[in-house]
């Protein structure tokens, strides 16, 4: 049975880390299906609509920057409950107070630089997941 899907992003200091390769595994040895995968990079102007969310919030325009910094990995991930399990896998938004076995505890630099995304609803997982891929790089 096909399960739910959430949407991912390697964010650029742990891809310039070299932290890529070890967090896919993660991903998918936790049963994560890789349903697209892309290495790209965001403009000011996309990373900007990405996150327009926050753009209320005082670190918005530092979230901005730091996102377009480089190259990511950008992917959708299905798996049964895959909204809040990656949420478990990833770990708390602030890597100071993520669990240990978690992503963000052995990769994140910090609250801003914290290694991953996760989609928090399957609406915004599909939307996230559409800003990246098209239906025929869904597999
Ligand atoms: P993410 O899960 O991608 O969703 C929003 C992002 O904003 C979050 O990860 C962090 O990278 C960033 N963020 C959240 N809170 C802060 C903060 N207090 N200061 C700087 N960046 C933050």
């Amino acid at each position: 049975m096909a399960g739910n899907r959430t949407f991912t992003m390697i964010k650029p200091e742990a891809v310039a880390a070299g932290h890529a390769g070890k967090i896919l595994d993660m991903i998918m040895a936790n049963g994560f299906r890789v349903i697209s995968l892309k290495y790209t990079r965001l403009s000011p102007q996309e990373a900007g609509a990405f996150y327009a969310v926050h753009k209320e919030r005082p670190f918005y325009g530092e979230l901005v920057d730091y996102m377009a910094s480089g190259p990511i990995y950008a992917a959708i991930l299905e798996k049964a409950n895959a909204v809040e399990d990656f949420r478990k896998l990833i770990g708390a938004t602030d890597p100071a107070n993520a669990e240990d076995g978690t992503i963000r505890k052995r990769f994140a630099e910090s609250k801003a630089k914290n290694a991953v995304h996760g989609s928090d609803s399957d609406e915004n997982a599909a939307i996230e997941g559409a800003y990246f891929f098209t239906g025929r790089e869904q597999h």
